[in-house]
This record gives structure tokens, C-alpha cells and sequence, in this order.
């Protein structure tokens, strides 16, 4: 099962990615993730990477899609995979099904989680996450047992840097303009599927799994 997340920034695409990835047994790949831990180990990709992403600027098309299709050589993704935070321009859809066109395949399905700007930039304001591990949480939606310390590993919980209001703002902007066309984009190759990202996150996955298992 090949499946595409879309959604405005902070609309739970990662929340979700990582219940569908337990579920179905996929690997989840996000590739804000993968330039976070590239930040991290301070490689030549992370510096570049970082210039554009504190901006809440896109990184260039050239860069992402080279190291998505980097990833998609490795073994797990045989069976499949969750993509979260790509493609987010119209030129890394297209090379992403052209990738896949040349194995005979194609996107199952693309799941866009709805929900208005306006809720955005609250959400963001309360997102803390773990330095180690990457795990997500919310001040009030999704509180740690601990306050301030991962479930998963006991690690710190801090603020992601792009998650000051004002980058939270830009990044919407850049959404807008250059991935919300993928909504589109999806539809004409009949994959699209909405759903109501403003409810509990319980009740947004129980609807991705009512579609997945449909
Ligand atoms: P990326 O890391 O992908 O960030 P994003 O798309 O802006 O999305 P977020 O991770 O902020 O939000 P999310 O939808 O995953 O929400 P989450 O589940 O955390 O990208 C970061 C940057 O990297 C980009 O700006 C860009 O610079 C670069 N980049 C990445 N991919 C790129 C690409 N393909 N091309 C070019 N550049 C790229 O949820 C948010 C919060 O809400 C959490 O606290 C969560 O607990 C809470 N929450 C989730 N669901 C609910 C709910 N139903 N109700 C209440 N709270 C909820
Ligand atoms: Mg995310
Ligand atoms: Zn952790």
C-alpha cells in the first residue's frame, strides 16, 4: 500500500503517518524528519536544508527528491510505504510518479486532512517534541504522562524551531501556494481522499482506517 499524506502544516500528517505505518506495517517516511535528523548529525544536507526550513521556505525540489528516492531503494519499502511531507510541489509529484510508473505502479491512495488555518496556528503553539526520539506531542491534545519528558525514551520534549508563530505563518503561506495544488493533482488521478482533520485524532484515524480498510 503506497499512500501520500497531504494537509496544511500542523494538520496531524505526522500523527497520523506513524498510526497507519504500526497498522499496516509500513514504514512511515517523513521527509521534515529526515532533514531534522540530518540538522542533527550537522551533514552537508542538514546545513542546507536548515537555511531554508527556518525561513519556513520549501527546500528545493533537486535536493528532496534525490534523497526520497535514496530512501525508497532501501528493502522496507517493498511492501509499500506512508510518505509524510512529500511531495509538496507539483514537480516532486510528477517525479515521484515517475519513479513509480517505471515499476508499473502508482500512488493507492493520497489522504488530505482538512483543517482551517485558523486552528493551525494554535495547534502549532502547543506541539512539543522529543531531541531524541522525534515522538510528537500536544500541550492539551496530547499531553506526555511527564510533563516536559518522552513516554517513549524519557528524553527532554522541546519546541520545534519552525514553530514560532510567525515561520507558522509562512510555512501556511508556502502550503497554499505550492502544495495545496496537489489536492488537484490527486483527485484527476482518482486517489484523492478528504478527511475531517479537526476532530479528536482518535476519530481522524479511525476514518483513514475506515478508507485503508474500505
Ligand atoms: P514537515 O516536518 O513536514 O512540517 P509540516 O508539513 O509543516 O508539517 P508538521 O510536521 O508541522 O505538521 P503535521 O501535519 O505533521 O502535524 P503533527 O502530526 O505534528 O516539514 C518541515 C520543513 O521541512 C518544511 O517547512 C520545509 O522547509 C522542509 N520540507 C519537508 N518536506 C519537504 C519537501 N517535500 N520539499 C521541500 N521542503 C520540505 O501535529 C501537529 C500538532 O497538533 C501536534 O502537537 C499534534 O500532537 C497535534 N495534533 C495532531 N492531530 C490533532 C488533532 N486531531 N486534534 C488536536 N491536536 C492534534
Ligand atoms: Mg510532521
Ligand atoms: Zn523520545
Amino acid at each position: 500500500m503506497k499512500i501520500v499524506m497531504l494537509g496544511a502544516p500542523g494538520a496531524g500528517k505526522g500523527t497520523q503517518a506513524k498510526k497507519i505505518a504500526e497498522r499496516y506495517r509500513i514504514p512511515h517516511i517523513s521527509t521534515g524528519d529526515i532533514f531534522r535528523a540530518n540538522m542533527k548529525e550537522g551533514t552537508e544536507l542538514g546545513q542546507q536544508a536548515k537555511a531554508y526550513m527556518d525561513q519556513g521556505q520549501l527546500v528545493p525540489d533537486e535536493l528532496t527528491v534525490h534523497m526520497v528516492m535514496d530512501r525508497f531503494s532501501k528493502d522496507d519499502c517493498k511492501n509499500g510505504y506512508v510518505l509524510d511531507g512529500f511531495p509538496r510541489t507539483i514537480p516532486q509529484a510528477e517525479a515521484l510518479s515517475e519513479a513509480l510508473a517505471q515499476a508499473g505502479d502508482s500512488i493507492d491512495y493520497a489522504i488530505d486532512i482538512e483543517v482551517p488555518d485558523e486552528r493551525i496556528v494554535k495547534r502549532m503553539s502547543g506541539r512539543r517534541v522529543c531531541q531524541k526520539c522525534g515522538a510528537t506531542y500536544h500541550e492539551v491534545h496530547h499531553p506526555p504522562v511527564r510533563e516536559g519528558v518522552c513516554d517513549v525514551c524519557g528524553a527532554d520534549l522541546v519546541q520545534r524551531s519552525d514553530d514560532k508563530p510567525e515561520t507558522v505563518l509562512s510555512r501556511l503561506e508556502v502550503y497554499h501556494e505550492q502544495t495545496q495544488p496537489l489536492i488537484d493533482y490527486y483527485k484527476e488521478k482518482n486517489v484523492l481522499k478528504r478527511v475531517d482533520g479537526t476532530r479528536d485524532l482518535e476519530d481522524v484515524f479511525q476514518a483513514i482506517v475506515d478508507i485503508l480498510d474500505e
